[in-house]
């Protein structure tokens, strides 16, 4: 939460941080604001709404220099207005902070700078550490075993200051450097040429280069165009790693689609393929994962495993789930990282944890991975965003590859993140009783999977025009049993997040049981209904809400023959192995999601009181 951008260097620095900005708007959208320093003093331009309001004021401004900072930010202390949006300026007009995170002590460090006659003009926890280091500063002497005024004084407000913050800092009499330090939220550096960056993504700084370093919780960075120092905030110095980005800025860009939901949902194939490239076995039987650093035996003793998540990440630990038992015969656990991490719930010894986040930077998850380590257990994590906290705190994991996932709404990361969990199960199934044939079999569907979801992205045409049909309604049920189940869910999720639809998702049979007294003509169900067992089931649930007047959209595989007139609108997916089904069966409902979401005129890629990178608790 919060997108973070500092630049130092040669260029005109506004044009670079609101370029930055926009790239970070995922983060939060109640506000910008962008700093420079120029005639000695802060010239800062901030205001409500998005980075673009500030573009215009910027411009206006003629802000000219070549080094600054910006902010988007997403309210947590304090309401929405121009007084609570980034930069801060400290009282006595010397330091400029930029603020992602939360500060737990605000209060009691406002109570002993106001004693000392700071006055302050937000409600922000950030204006209280801005001038907190200002107090510091005002008080270091010139220079500090080795440490600048500057660091120092950023470095003795961090060691008073309890809480989460990716900061970024200026100081009037410091041009040309950025002072910038982490604990909790994410900061990474960019290297260029004669020009050093720091954003809270790559996606803000990959055009500029390709060379980074990810700062570690408890670090602080000093940078200048040239040189870059990091040191601990027990002042020990660290020899950074400066680690090559793999992809380019093309892959963070719309292209010709109408948002990076649309592009998102439309380069599935892509990612499906890039997510599995490298990771079957020669034989064909079974899937391989380099960085798991866990040997196979030490995998063939697990007897439970555990997996936590938030959101649409969680709905994929659920397919993963029913994945691990049907094929492995393991019984898996998931569970909502933030209640795992308070609920100190028993856990078998020979449990293997789990987490999967796009981001990695999701608080509520890595406290529940920190909680897991804290209690002895190996923990792995499912990730797409290379270098993120999570990613690095793991014992070891599987990324997902399939590059930046811009829009707010999860997709692309989502489909990656349940074939990664059926290539587990597959995985662990072949070390148990999962025949070499079964795994044949297994390893070639999920090898034609991009070819499956092509195929049911060539529906999109038909779902718009369903999409235009049921826009209007308010309420939806979506009705899926087994692995199908979590993709009621998701498809829930996915229609409440980016068109403000109050829905559902239920096992279909559970209707019975309560939600059922929603069914009505105003109350439209959506339901998964593959071939197999469970389809006369999931039939008669149709019956029965058919038999209530609810309208009803069925997703069916091509060989389910539904009774005539059952179903209002029918989306035909094509049949498919169980380990693929609930991958080809979410792209209707993304696509549906999708369609209503820009029908209602919806801002699909920044669905209002969302942020994409969930970084505080
Ligand atoms: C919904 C969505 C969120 C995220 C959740 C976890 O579309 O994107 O529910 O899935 O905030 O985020 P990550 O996966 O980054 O931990």
């Amino acid at each position: 939460m919060c997108g973070i951008v500092g630049y130092v260097g040669r260029q005109k620095a506004a044009p670079l941080i609101i370029e930055g900005l926009k790239r970070l708007e995922y983060r939060g959208y109640d506000s910008a604001g962008v700093v420079l320093l120029q005639n000695g003093a802060f010239d800062v331009v901030k205001k409500t709404g998005r980075v673009v309001n500030i573009e215009k004021e910027a411009a206006i401004h003629g802000l000219q220099g070549s080094y600054g900072m910006g902010h988007t930010r997403w309210a947590t202390h304090g309401g929405v207005t121009d007084a609570n949006a980034h930069p801060h300026i400290s009282s006595d007009g010397r330091i400029a902070l930029i603020h992602n995170g939360v500060i737990e002590n605000y209060a009691k460090i406002k109570k002993f700078l106001l004693e000392k006659g700071f006055t302050f003009k937000s409600e922000t926890d950030t204006e209280v550490l801005c001038n907190l280091i200002a107090y510091h500063y005002a008080k270091e002497p010139a220079a500090q075993n080795g440490d600048s005024r500057f660091v120092s004084s950023v470095r003795k407000t961090l060691r008073h200051t309890e809480g989460t913050y990716g900061i970024v800092v200026m100081a009037i009499d410091a041009p040309g450097e950025l002072v910038t330090a982490r604990k909790g939220s994410p900061l990474i550096l960019g290297l260029g040429e004669e020009e050093s960056l720091v954003a809270s993504d790559v996606a803000a700084i990959v055009s500029r280069t390709q060379n980074v370093v990810y700062l570690k919780d408890g670090e602080i960075a000093h940078l200048t165009p040239k040189t870059f120092a990091i040191t601990t905030l027990a002042s020990e110095n660290v020899n950074a790693v400066v680690d090559k980005v793999t992809w380019s800025i093309a892959d963070a860009e719309l292209g010709n689609y109408a948002h990076f939901m649309e592009k998102e949902i439309f380069e599935q194939p892509v990612a499906l393929e890039n997510a599995m490239r490298g990771r079957f076995s020669e034989d064909g039987s079974t899937a391989n994962f380099g960085g798991l650093n866990i040997s196979a035996n030490e995998f063939r003793q697990v007897e439970r495993f555990m997996f936590c998540a938030c959101g649409t990440a969680l709905h994929a630990c659920m397919v993963t789930e029913h994945m691990i038992e049907r094929f492995a015969r393991i019984p898996v656990e998931c569970d909502y990282a933030s209640e795992f991490r308070y609920r100190n719930s028993p856990l078998h010894r020979n449990t293997l944890f789990f987490v999967m986040s796009q981001s990695g930077e999701t608080i509520d998850t890595l406290a529940a991975l920190r909680e897991a380590k804290r209690k002895g257990f190996k923990v792995l994590a499912v990730n797409n965003v290379v270098g993120s906290t999570i990613a690095r705190e793991a014992d070891g994991g599987i990324y997902q590859h399939v590059g930046p996932e811009v829009g707010v709404a999860s997709t692309k990361a989502f489909t990656s993140q349940v074939l990664i969990g059926a290539m587990l199960a597959l995985y662990i199934g072949r070390m148990r009783d999962l025949s070499f044939g079964a795994g044949v079999r297994y390893v070639t569907a999920l090898k034609g999977a991009p070819d499956l979801v092509r195929k049911a992205l060539e529906q999109a045409p038909h779902i718009r025009g369903i999409a235009r049909r049921f826009a209007r309604y308010n309420d939806m049920l979506f009705l899926g049993r087994l692995s199908l189940y979590p993709i009621a869910l998701e498809g829930a999720l996915k229609l409440k997040e980016i068109s403000y639809i109050h829905a559902e998702g239920y096992p279909a049979a559970e209707m019975k049981h309560g939600p059922i007294a929603l069914v009505s003509e105003e109350c439209p169900a959506v339901f998964f209904a593959a071939s197999g067992e469970m389809l006369n089931k999931v039939i008669s649930s149709m019956q029965e809400i058919k038999a209530r007047k609810g309208p009803i959209i069925a997703i069916i595989t091509e060989s389910v023959e539904l009774p005539a007139g059952l179903a209002d609108e029918t989306i035909v997916v094509p049949e498919c192995h169980e380990a693929v089904l609930p991958i080809v069966m979410s792209i209707p409902v993304q696509l549906l999601s999708y369609y209503i979401a820009v029908e209602r005129g919806c801002d699909v890629d920044k669905p209002r009181n969302l942020a994409k990178s969930v970084t505080v608790e």
